[in-house]
C-alpha cells in the first residue's frame, strides 16, 4: 500500500468528484463569474458542496443559515437541498461579494429561496437573536476564522435540539495542531475546535477534507 501522499489524496478527491459531484452549468458559471469579479478562490470544493447538500437533506432542513457567502457557491449546493417552501439566509460583509452571489443565485434559479444579509455577521446574528428569529435546522459557519468562537455561541442561540451546525476550514493544513499558530485563521480555528469539543450542549466530530491543502469540516448536533 502507498504511504499517505497529498498527490494521491488529490487524485482520489477528483475520482470521487467525477463519480458523485459533477458540476452542472450553474455551478461552473458560478466559479467563472466569481473569478472574473476578482473574488478569492476559496469556495468549498464540489465534493464538499455535495456533502453539504446531503447533510441538509439528511437533516430535513427547511431553514438554513450560512455565515460567509462569497460568490454563493456553497449557498447554491445548500439551497438545492431545500424543499420548495424552504429558505436560506446567508450573511456577508462585502457588498461586492453579495452582488456577485446574488447574480450567481439568480442563474442557478435559487434566488427566490435565498436572502443575503449584507453586514458584519456578528451584528446580523445579534439582531436575529434579539428579534427571536425562529431556530434554524442547519447552520454553516464559513466566514473569517477568528470570528468562529463567537459565531458558535451565536449559532447555538439560533438553534433548537437537533439543529446541525457545520464549520469549514477547521484543520488548516494541520496548523491547528500547533499550540499557538502564527496564522490568525489557524489560531481562530484552533480556539473554535477547543470550544466545540468542550461545549456541553453539542455532540461533534471533525471530518478531514482534502483539497489542494489538508483541511476539515466540523459537524455538530445540538443536544
Ligand atoms: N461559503 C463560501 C465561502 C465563504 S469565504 C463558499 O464556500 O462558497 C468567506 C466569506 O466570508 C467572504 O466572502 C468574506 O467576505 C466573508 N466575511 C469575512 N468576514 C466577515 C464578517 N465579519 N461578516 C460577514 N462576512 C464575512
Ligand atoms: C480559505 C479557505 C476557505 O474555505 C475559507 O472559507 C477562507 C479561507 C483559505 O484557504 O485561505
Ligand atoms: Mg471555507
Amino acid at each position: 500500500m502507498e504511504p499517505f501522499n497529498q498527490n494521491l489524496a488529490v487524485s482520489v478527491d477528483r475520482y470521487i468528484e467525477a463519480l458523485f459531484a459533477p458540476e452542472d452549468e450553474a455551478l461552473i458559471e458560478n466559479r467563472g463569474a466569481s473569478q472574473a469579479a476578482g473574488l478569492p478562490d476559496i469556495a468549498v470544493s464540489p465534493n464538499q458542496g455535495k456533502l453539504l447538500y446531503l447533510i441538509a437533506k439528511l437533516a430535513g432542513a427547511r431553514r438554513i443559515l450560512e455565515i460567509g457567502t462569497l460568490g454563493g457557491y456553497s449557498t447554491t449546493w445548500l439551497a438545492r437541498a431545500l424543499p420548495a417552501e424552504g429558505t436560506l439566509v446567508s450573511l456577508e460583509c462585502e457588498p461586492v461579494h453579495a452582488r456577485v452571489a446574488h447574480q450567481n443565485l439568480e442563474r442557478a434559479a435559487v434566488s427566490a429561496q435565498v436572502q443575503i444579509r449584507v453586514g458584519p455577521a456578528g451584528e446580523s446574528l445579534r439582531a436575529m437573536i434579539a428579534a427571536r428569529e425562529k431556530p434554524f435546522d442547519l447552520i454553516f459557519i464559513d466566514a473569517e476564522k477568528p470570528g468562529y468562537p463567537g459565531y458558535l455561541l451565536q449559532s447555538v442561540e439560533l438553534s433548537r435540539p437537533g439543529t446541525v451546525i457545520l464549520a469549514d476550514n477547521v484543520i488548516r493544513n494541520g496548523l491547528v495542531m500547533e499550540e499557538s499558530p502564527a496564522d490568525e485563521n489557524a489560531r481562530g480555528a484552533r480556539a473554535f475546535n477547543a470550544a466545540l469539543a468542550a461545549h456541553a450542549g453539542l455532540e461533534s466530530i471533525v471530518l478531514p477534507i482534502i483539497r489542494d491543502k489538508f483541511d476539515g469540516m466540523s459537524i455538530s448536533i445540538v443536544k
